[in-house]
């Protein structure tokens, strides 16, 4: 019996460490190239860019997705987003989708 428990507890670990990896990994990709725009800890209160914190994951990724095959037009974020992986979109889409607005 608290052998299953433990085992429970370990796997609720494991997954929530994965998670704050990708999280922190996101982090890292928004502040190095995409809050030069679409800000960081203020995120986009006060710019000309459509904010992105707490925003639904799937739709970011959709969006980014979007931007990177070029079904979504616009010069600067085709730019950017073509440069993504999957793991990148994945990842700066779990961070900004838990950040507060
Ligand atoms: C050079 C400035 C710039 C940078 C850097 C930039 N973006 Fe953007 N982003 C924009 C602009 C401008 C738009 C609006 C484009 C449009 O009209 O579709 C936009 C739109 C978006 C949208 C769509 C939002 C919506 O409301 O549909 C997402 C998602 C997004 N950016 C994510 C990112 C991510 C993630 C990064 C970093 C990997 C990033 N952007 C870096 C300028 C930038």
């Amino acid at each position: 019996m608290s052998l299953r428990i433990l085992s429970g507890l370990l796997i609720v670990t494991a997954t929530q460490s994965v998670d704050a990896a990708s999280i922190y990994a996101g982090e890292a990709k928004a502040a190095a190239v995409c809050s030069q725009c679409h800000g960081i800890r203020m995120p986009s209160a006060d710019a000309p860019f459509p904010p992105l914190a707490g925003r639904d994951a799937d739709y970011l990724k959709t969006a980014l997705k979007q931007y990177r095959d070029k079904t979504r037009k616009s010069d600067i974020m085709n730019a950017i987003a073509g440069s993504l992986s999957d793991d990148d979109i994945n990842n700066v889409a779990a961070y900004y989708g838990k950040l507060k607005p």
